[in-house]
């Protein structure tokens, strides 16, 4: 289970998130939510590790891993699924696939089958380059990628950004899928409304680098998550 607690980020002298809360646990989508600039990527690339929170405690399975570099979080099972995707143009499929080998337990260091049940379009272009990839398929290699690395923490940056309508159902049902599967704990950053509400167990909303509501489906309405996201 992931727990977030009292977090302050800051880019040099400007802070831009203040005593933030999270929590996901497994077999759960929480989503975070808010506007452009509030803080969303921030937050999530201090839960990955890609930059490091000034104050406050990131709870992985008990342990704080505040201070961990990304590929230590990793090993532990926490991948991240960056805004913008990162998929390396020059590499082909299979070996952006393979780079999710680094943090996978060893004796799993190969791609599981099941990669390509969740997206089968992967399997007929392993021999494509990723910049050939039309975006939709690029973000699929992103997640096929992260999941490579056999997580217990998935983080998703607006997977859904710049993306035909056909692809993002496929990937909602790919995060309903891996939610049944009971093992993983999904933090879905999303702008895209009405597919966090449709997905979400939990959600945050963010405004300025604060949380502003946070709570289970059951605790909160989506209108007023929509009140709020959308003002
Ligand atoms: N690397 C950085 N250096 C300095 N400021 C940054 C950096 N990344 C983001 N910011 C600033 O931090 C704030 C939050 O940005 P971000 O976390 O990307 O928000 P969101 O993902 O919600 O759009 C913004 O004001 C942004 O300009
Ligand atoms: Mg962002």
């Amino acid at each position: 289970m992931l727990q977030v607690r009292d977090l302050n980020v800051s880019y040099g002298a400007s802070q831009v998130l203040y005593e933030v809360d999270l929590q996901a646990d497994l077999g759960e989508i929480s989503c975070v939510l808010g506007r452009n600039g509030v803080g969303k990527t921030s937050l999530v690339r201090a839960i990955a590790g890609r930059h490091i929170a000034t104050s406050g405690k990131v709870f992985w399975d008990g342990e704080d891993i505040r201070d961990r570099d990304p590929a230590s979080r990793a090993k532990l099972g926490v991948a991240y699924v960056p805004q913008g995707r990162e998929i390396f143009a020059r590499l082909t499929v299979q070996e952006n696939l393979e780079l999710g080998f680094a943090a996978a337990p060893m004796g799993q260091r190969f791609i599981p089958k099941e990669i390509f049940e969740l997206f089968p379009v992967l399997e007929q272009m392993l021999g494509r380059r990723g910049g050939d990839l039309s975006g939709g398929q690029q973000q699929q290699l992103a997640i096929a990628r992260a999941l490579v690395t056999r997580p217990r923490l998935l983080i998703l940056d607006e997977p859904t950004e710049g993306i035909q309508p056909s692809i993002i159902k496929d990937i909602g049902r790919v995060l309903s899928l891996l939610r049944e599967r009971n093992d993983m704990a999904i933090v879905l950053v999303e702008q895209y409304l009405d597919f966090a509400l449709g997905l979400g167990d939990r959600f945050c909303v963010l405004d300025r680098g604060q949380i502003k509501l946070s709570g289970t489906v059951d605790e909160i309405s989506s209108e007023t998550v929509r009140d709020l996201v959308t003002v």
